[in-house]
């Protein structure tokens, strides 16, 4: 395993448990889509783990993909995690 892969494991795994435990707790609730993509996406893809996606990623249909099957180093959410209507938020915020 290429150790850039490794370290982005590393990230992602507690980021993704943090995102469940914030559901789980009933506090999962975002005030907009920047707020979810700030809290959620932007730990990455503000840090430099992710590319950089706000004003880049332009497909809306790509980016529910991604999100939804997740890509190599980017997790998959589920829908219990990034409900359909926070994901739309979060896309027309990004794009
Ligand atoms: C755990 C870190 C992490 C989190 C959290 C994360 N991503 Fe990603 N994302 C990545 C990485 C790493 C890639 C690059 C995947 C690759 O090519 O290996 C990526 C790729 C993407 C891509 C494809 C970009 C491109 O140009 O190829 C999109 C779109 C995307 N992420 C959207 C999101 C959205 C929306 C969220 C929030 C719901 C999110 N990501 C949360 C790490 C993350």
């Amino acid at each position: 395993m290429r150790q850039r892969t490794f370290l982005r494991l590393c990230i992602g795994i507690p980021v993704m448990l943090f995102a469940n435990a914030a559901v789980a707790d009933g506090s999962g609730q975002w005030l907009n889509g920047q707020d979810a993509y700030s809290k959620v996406c932007g730990f990455c893809h503000d840090q430099g783990i992710g590319p950089v996606i706000k004003g880049v990623a332009k497909n809306s249909d790509l980016i529910r993909l991604v999100v939804r099957a997740g890509n190599r180093a980017m997790p998959a959410f589920r829908q219990s995690e990034i409900d359909d209507a926070t994901l739309a938020k979060i896309t027309e915020y990004i794009q």
